[in-house]
This record gives C-alpha cells, structure tokens and sequence, in this order.
C-alpha cells in the first residue's frame, strides 16, 4: 500500500498506509485526521481539504482544474504549492508523498 504522510497543524506527522484509489482527502479522512474539514465531500466545491503538498511530489500530481484554481484563489493561505486535496487521486505513483494540512481560513 502507497503511504502518505501527513503533519498536522499542530506539527504532528503522520504516516498512513493510503488505499490507493481514493483521493488524498479520503485517506486523510479515513485516517481519522479530522482538522480537514472537507465539507463538501470532495465535489470541488468548497476548499476547506487545502494542503501544501511537497514540492518534490508537485511535478507528479494531476494539473490544476480551473475550478481547483479559483476555490484556491479565495484561501487567504495559498501558496504555490497548495492544492486541494480531494483532488489529488491517490496511487502507488504518490508513495511517500508529504502533505501539511494548511492553516483554517
Ligand atoms: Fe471540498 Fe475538497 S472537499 S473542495
């Protein structure tokens, strides 16, 4: 299983084994990591799965929809490493990817 790790706002990391397949809001999520608030349940319609992603893994990632860009436009915590999380299919390509869920807006 594709491990993802994940630091919270606290700074605690976590590493879970991510069921690929999922996005990586739901292996967060499921993970039972609930500072992700993910409210709209992953419909791209809400920006509260933010995260920055590791820079290392940005090249790897699917491009930016132009919805994913303009919810991102409205975080007052974008960063060009920013991306919304249930937008990012989770898979063996990803193993070890690093995340750090963003700063509530
Ligand atoms: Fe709402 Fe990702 S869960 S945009």
């Amino acid at each position: 299983m594709p491990k993802l790790t994940v630091v919270t706002r606290e700074g605690d990391e976590r590493e879970i084994d991510g069921e690929a397949g999922l996005s990586v809001m739901e292996v967060i999520r499921d993970a039972g990591i609930d500072e992700l608030l993910a409210l709209c349940g992953g419909c791209c319609s809400c920006a509260t799965c933010q995260v920055f992603v590791d820079p290392e893994f940005a090249d790897r990632l699917p491009p930016l929809s132009e919805d994913e860009n303009d919810l991102l436009d409205t975080s007052d915590h974008r960063t060009a490493y920013s991306r919304l999380s249930c937008q990012i299919p989770f898979d063996d390509t990803l193993d070890g990817l690093r995340v750090t869920i963003t700063p509530e807006d």
